[in-house]
């Protein structure tokens, strides 16, 4: 016969491992991680993610260099902070605990960084313009993120001098 004190503790040990084992594996947040967030917009009162806005301004076309681009990475508070994918360079400003210094996502900030969005990958060296060698499944990560931030940020233009590998696709 089993001592119940060891049943007892058995289950005091067992519920909160458990517990942590569903926050940390099963409850993954509504990020790249789990899935790409463009399938979860239909569900978006229970996403985590900010709502699509209705408010966005009509997109703007000004150029924009690669080189141009790194003064608008938060770094400066006088300045907007920027994002591009796939050469649109967006006004991500308003989530400035997001993308400028020291937010989870700042190494996108003054980057066009989309083989990094496609790979959902933080590292430095992804965070580059040149996806064009991602898989087939990467390419949709990367459309998805493209979707994701043209319902919710204002375009302000187009980086003018990607790699020649994507420049035209
Ligand atoms: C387990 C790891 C991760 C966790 C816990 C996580 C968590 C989150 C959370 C809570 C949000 C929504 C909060 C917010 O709007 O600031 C978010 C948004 C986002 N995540 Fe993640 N994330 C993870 C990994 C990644 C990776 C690897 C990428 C790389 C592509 C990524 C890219 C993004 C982007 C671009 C957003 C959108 C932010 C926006 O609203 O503009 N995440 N993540």
């Amino acid at each position: 016969m089993v001592n119940p004190d060891v049943i007892l503790y058995g289950l005091l040990l067992a519920l909160p491992a458990a517990y942590l084992v569903q926050k940390l594996l099963v409850a993954q947040p509504d990020c790249p991680e789990s899935e790409p967030p463009a399938e979860k917009e239909e569900n978006a009162q229970t996403s985590i993610m900010q709502p699509a806005r209705t408010d966005l301004a009509p997109p703007k076309d000004d150029p924009f260099t690669l080189a141009q681009l790194r003064a608008f990475d938060g770094s400066d508070p006088s300045k907007p902070i920027y994002v591009a994918i796939k050469g649109t360079v967006f006004d991500v400003s308003h989530k400035g605990d997001t993308y400028g210094p020291g937010g989870s996502y700042n190494i996108f900030a003054g980057k066009d960084a989309s083989k990094g969005l496609g790979k959902s990958s933080l590292k430095v060296e992804d965070a580059v313009p040149d996806y064009s060698g991602l898989p087939e499944s990467e390419m949709k990560v990367l459309d998805d993120w493209h979707g994701f931030f043209s319902k919710r940020y204002n375009v302000v233009g187009r980086v003018v001098d990607l790699p020649a590998a994507v420049a035209n696709l």
